[in-house]
C-alpha cells in the first residue's frame, strides 16, 4: 500500500494493495474521469507534485514516465511511500 496526499483538497488517503488509486480516490469522493481503466487511454491522468510514481501504464512515453510529474491513476502506483497529487 501507499499514501497519497491531495494538495488541493487536503485529504490524505491510504491506497491498499489490490485496489487502484482511481478506486481509492472515488471511494473518497474525488472525481477523476476514466475510460479504459487499463492504462492505455490517458483519461485518468493525475499530476504528481512529489514522490516517485510506479508507472504501470502503456500510455506515457518512456521520457514522460521518467519525468514523474503525472501518472495514470487506473493502474499506476508509487515507488515512494507517499505521493503528493495535484487534486
Ligand atoms: Fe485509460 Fe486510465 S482510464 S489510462
Amino acid at each position: 500500500s501507499f499514501v497519497v496526499e491531495l494538495a488541493r483538497s487536503g485529504l490524505t488517503l491510504q491506497v491498499p494493495a489490490g485496489e487502484s488509486l482511481l478506486t481509492t480516490l472515488r471511494h473518497n469522493g474525488v472525481a477523476v474521469p476514466s475510460s479504459c481503466e487499463q492504462g492505455s487511454c490517458g483519461t485518468c491522468r493525475v499530476n504528481v507534485l512529489e514522490g516517485e510514481p510506479d508507472h504501470q501504464d502503456v500510455y506515457l512515453s518512456q521520457s514522460e514516465q521518467a519525468r514523474g510529474d503525472c501518472l495514470m491513476s487506473c493502474v499506476s502506483r508509487a515507488r515512494s511511500e507517499k505521493l503528493v497529487l495535484d487534486l
